[in-house]
């Protein structure tokens, strides 16, 4: 019993930190953004309207995805940043600011968070250009 508790935190342990992730604090990224940004940009960062690029009856711009689809990763990693910062009311937008709401790290795990959500091919430009 004793060895097979052994043999399956082993296996547990590796399973956390055995991928070489190139990500840092994805993790923490993803319990903040499903907290804190899900209602609006959708669980994994897909949007919650069909298209989003349409006002809706309210007049608005409903939340753009920030999963790669959109135009999110077009923005610098202080853009993104400083949108999550001020929010979108500077703008007229309808995004509310976390600048309060947020540490300093849990929106560094945002910006790595959605990096993550981005197909490869929009990573590799992404880092080519801003990181
Ligand atoms: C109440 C809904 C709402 C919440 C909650 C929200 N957003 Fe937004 N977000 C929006 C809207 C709407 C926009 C488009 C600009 C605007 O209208 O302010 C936007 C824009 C953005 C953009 C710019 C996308 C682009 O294509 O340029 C990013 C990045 C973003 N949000 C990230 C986040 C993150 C990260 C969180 C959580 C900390 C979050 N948002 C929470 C509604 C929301």
């Amino acid at each position: 019993m004793k060895i097979l508790t052994i043999l399956l935190s082993a296996l547990l342990l590796t399973s956390c930190f055995g991928d070489d992730a190139p990500i840092s604090n994805a993790q923490l990224g993803q319990v903040t953004f499903e907290k804190n940004c899900a209602t609006c940009h959708g669980k994994d960062g897909e949007g919650i309207v069909k298209d989003w690029k349409k006002r809706q009856a309210d007049g608005n711009y409903p939340a753009p995805p920030v999963n790669g689809s959109a135009h999110a990763w077009h923005h610098s990693p202080k853009t993104l940043l400083s949108t999550i910062n001020n929010g979108g009311a500077k703008l007229g937008g309808q995004m509310p600011a976390f600048k309060d709401q947020l540490s300093e790290e849990e929106k560094q795990a945002l910006l790595d968070y959605m990096y993550s959500l981005w197909p490869k091919d929009i990573q590799a430009k992404y880092s080519a250009q801003f990181k």
